[in-house]
């Protein structure tokens, strides 16, 4: 089975909502024809403008960056995946490094947010990363190894739709990419590890992007890795001309 091959843009607390929909239809017209999945992550608030813009494209789908571990209720601020789902969106992050990090979201939280997620139709993309100190270690491979554990939690059958994000925290936001050699190994490690949990075709068969500094000049190198699928982007996808470039790095 060949992989599906993914570009997805994480746009973070950025943009308005007239460069969002810029930002978009801009894509949309120069990298429509690409033959890859292409996705906006746009922030909460622009899900619908986005979505709307994409009714009639091919291969395009906007999915959140976060949603709640709960259903619903008192629960201020927060936005649950149903929202998303009644919005137009398709996928939602969870475990971003940043989320991990700043709002200390444990493996039970996105164990949680997982399974609302399934229950509302939201692909999960699961992003995990060891940080600088444990890769300065050795401690890389046990840090992912340990992130990875939360998708114990679900049955094969619904593992195999997830989509994976190995993004190192040092290469997050920084300029400093894994270079392929190093995303090609974590890579087949972690298909190593899925064979080891669930079964080798679960393994062969998941899309698994990498993230962390990613750009116009370094995509297609990391892309051309045998177990790189595609990117997941953060600071390039806010440049409508870097992520088109990006989307037509295979
Ligand atoms: P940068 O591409 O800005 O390093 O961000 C990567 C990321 O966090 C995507 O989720």
């Amino acid at each position: 089975m060949s992989r599906k091959k993914i570009v997805a843009g994480n746009w973070k607390m950025n943009t308005s909502l007239t460069e969002a929909s810029e930002l978009v239809k801009r894509v949309v017209k120069e990298a429509g024809n690409a033959p890859v999945i292409k996705i906006f992550f746009p922030p909460f608030t622009f899900l619908k403008p986005v979505a709307d813009e994409l009714t009639s494209s091919n291969d395009f789908f906007m999915g959140a960056q976060n949603c709640s571990e709960h259903e619903k209720g008192a629960y201020t601020g927060e936005i649950s995946a149903s929202m998303i789902s009644s919005v137009g969106g398709k996928y939602v992050l969870v475990g971003h490094s940043e989320r991990r990090t700043y709002f200390k979201e444990s493996n039970e939280q996105l164990t949680q947010k997982i399974q609302q997620a399934l229950k509302n139709n939201l692909v999960p993309v699961f992003c995990f990363g060891e940080q600088l100190a444990e890769r300065k270690s050795d401690k890389h491979f046990d840090t992912v190894m340990k992130q990875l554990t939360v998708l114990k939690n679900f049955p094969k059958e619904q593992v195999q739709n997830f989509v994976l994000a190995y993004e190192p925290v040092w290469a997050i936001g920084t300029g400093e990419t894994a270079t392929p050699q190093q995303a090609q190994e974590m890579h087949a490690y972690i298909r190593k590890t899925l064979s080891e949990m669930f079964d080798a075709s679960l393994a062969s068969g998941i899309s698994i992007l990498y993230g962390g500094s990613c750009n116009a000049q370094n995509a297609k190198e990391l892309f051309s890795c045998a177990d790189v699928d595609g990117g997941l982007i953060g600071g390039a996808s806010l440049k409508a001309e870097d992520f088109c470039k990006i989307i037509n790095s295979f």
